[in-house]
């Protein structure tokens, strides 16, 4: 049996963590796993119990009684909530900050871990997020963290909204939700986004998605 490993890509919103983990997992043939969906998955849930994703307790409670499963279906993730498959509700500018919100309690974030890492023991994983290399997967065989401006990242957040057809926001307020998330995901006391030292750190400002890949599949090989 081939030997099992994991890839960790970390990063802030927009940075292009999610193309590129998809474009690895494709060249290599191996499982991806989009942590942020996850939370996006609990933001969503809070909004559609209407709680506050930062009211712990109700967080707590909420936990206790909600079903959250993932399939993978056709290489594709899916995100079940209840029993409903909520892949197609969870990238929304509301639900981003839900998500940027209900991440800094604890007890989601304990919750979310304990199945990532029971779903990359089972097999070959590149994973995305904020905490995957740091926390999550330490022993991971391969860590990056991806940077790139604010600007830049609001201005692709954008034009995936867009391509999308959502209009609902303007640069101006895409960038502002960005700093707000990335302010929030790098200071919260648990897991915080932070590089750990064993990470390639690649400025994806600089240089394309595609090469950006090629590069990041150069120290793998
Ligand atoms: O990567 P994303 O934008 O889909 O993530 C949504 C939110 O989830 C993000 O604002 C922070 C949180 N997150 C996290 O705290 N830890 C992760 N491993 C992944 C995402």
């Amino acid at each position: 049996m081939s030997e099992i490993y994991q890839i960790a890509i970390d990063g802030p919103s927009g940075s292009g963590k999610s193309t590129l983990a998809k474009g690895v997992s494709k060249v290599l043939g191996i499982m991806y796993l989009d942590t942020g969906a996850m939370y996006r998955t609990c933001g969503l849930s809070a909004l559609k119990r209407g709680i506050s994703p930062r009211d712990e307790d109700a967080v707590k409670k909420m936990l206790e009684d909600m079903s959250l499963e993932i399939e993978f279906i056709d290489g594709e993730q899916h995100m079940i909530l209840d029993g409903e498959d909520v892949t197609g509700q969870i990238r929304t500018p509301e639900v981003s900050i839900a998500a940027s919100d209900i991440s800094a309690l604890p007890v989601i974030r304990k919750a979310m871990v304990e199945k990532q890492r029971a779903i990359a023991s089972k097999q070959t994983f590149v994973l995305d997020g904020r905490d995957i290399g740091s926390n999550v997967l330490p022993n991971a065989k391969y860590k990056f963290f991806l940077t790139a401006s604010a600007e830049k990242r609001a201005e692709r957040r954008l034009a995936e909204l867009n391509a999308k057809g959502d209009f609902s926001q303007n640069y101006e307020e895409v960038l502002r939700d960005i700093e707000y998330r990335d302010k929030q995901d790098s200071e919260r006391a648990s897991a915080p986004l932070v590089k750990v030292a064993d990470a390639i750190e690649i400025d994806t400002s600089v240089i394309g998605i595609e090469e950006t890949r090629d590069l990041l599949l150069s120290y793998i090989k």
